[in-house]
This record gives C-alpha cells, sequence and structure tokens, in this order.
C-alpha cells in the first residue's frame, strides 16, 4: 500500500509573512516528493533478494528510506506547525515548568533555527516520555529525532522552506515562522503523547 500525501493542515493563504505560492510548492513539491520518493525506494525494497543483495545496496536503500521516510513525517508536523493559534494550559504549563518562560522557550528555539540559516536541517520541539520533559532538538538530513520523543513542532530549515519569500534572510523567516505558531494543535499533540 502506497503513501499517500496527508491533507495541508494549515490554510496556505493565511500565514503572516509568507505567500500561498511558497508553502504551496514546499507541500506539492518538498513533501509530495518526499512521499513519491519514499514510495519508489518501498518498491525497491518489496523487490530485493535480501540474502543475495550486495550490503551497499542494502545499505543504500534503508538509508534513503529512513531519510524520505523522516522527511515525509517532518513535513506533515511542520505544516501543522503553521496557522497562528494559541495554547492552553497543557503546553504553556509544560514550557514554562521546562523553560522558564515561553519567551525563553521562543528565543531558544528561535536561535536554533537561526543557527541553521545557510545551512539545513530541522529545530523540533519534542516531548520526551523518558524524562518527562520538552526538548527543543535539532535534527540533520530528516533524521535524528531524540529516541522516542513525539516532535510538538517543526521549523524546517532547509533552503526551500524559505528562500522564494527571503532569499537568503533565514533569520526573517524564522521570525514569521515564530509569529505563526498552531499552538493549539502542538498541545493537543502534547496531551495525545502524555496518553491524556
Ligand atoms: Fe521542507
Amino acid at each position: 500500500m502506497p503513501y499517500e500525501l496527508k491533507p495541508l493542515t494549515c490554510n496556505p493563504g493565511a500565514i503572516s509573512g509568507m505567500s500561498e505560492k511558497i508553502i504551496v510548492s514546499h507541500y506539492e513539491n518538498n513533501y509530495g516528493g518526499a512521499v513519491k520518493r519514499l514510495n519508489a525506494i518501498e518498491a525497491q525494497l518489496a523487490a530485493i533478494d535480501w540474502p543475495a543483495a550486495p550490503v551497499f545496496t542494502i545499505n543504500g536503500l534503508k538509508r534513503e528510506q529512513m531519510v524520505a521516510m523522516n522527511s515525509m513525517l517532518l513535513h506533515e508536523a511542520f505544516f501543522d506547525s503553521l496557522g497562528a493559534s494559541q495554547t492552553d494550559a497543557g503546553l504553556a504549563t509544560q514550557i514554562d515548568k521546562d523553560f522558564g518562560s515561553f519567551s525563553n522557550w521562543a528565543t531558544q528555539f528561535a536561535a536554533m533555527g537561526k543557527a541553521l540559516g545557510g545551512g539545513s536541517g530541522w529545530v523540533l520541539l519534542a516531548w520526551s516520555p523518558r524524562d518527562g520533559k520538552l526538548v527543543n532538538t535539532w535534527a540533520a538530513d530528516h533524521t535524528g529525532n531524540l529516541a522516542g520523543a513525539t516532535p510538538l513542532l517543526a521549523l524546517d530549515m532547509y533552503e526551500h522552506s524559505y528562500h522564494m519569500d527571503f532569499g537568503a534572510k533565514a533569520g526573517a523567516y524564522v521570525d514569521a515562522y515564530m509569529n505563526n505558531l498552531n499552538l493549539a494543535t502542538a498541545s493537543a499533540k502534547l496531551a495525545r503523547a502524555k496518553g491524556a
């Protein structure tokens, strides 16, 4: 059963500071491309002769499967993250507990995004069930999510996320992203991750 694109969860015409064109292009070309690539990789994996296949074929396909699958999942988390909404007490209380204040958390999260400007990767706000806490994490090459953790917010720092609107001004893109946080959805994800 091939993977299918999930419908766009944000309204692409209602993200202040970002054009509808870039959101739709990101959804169709980059997210859509990851899903398409994942299906092509899965088809090759389904046809592989496992005992006879060279190790570099197995390694290559499994590595690319991980990259494409996580790119699909993180892009879904990215679009879920857009669409300004207020948090309820669930996420707000947890952020206060783990970061001191919402402002502290936002400062750190935005700084991590800006630090990736000109490079690539993801910045995630993730819930780590091991210690029952929120952690801002860095994820390179669409991989490297904190083991066992659930991403609640995802900031895409690959150039395709901002170049069309912001050119090389990655920092302005991060500021626009921070002004459009869908905190209600993030809080609902936190409640689900906690099993509430
Ligand atoms: Fe992207």
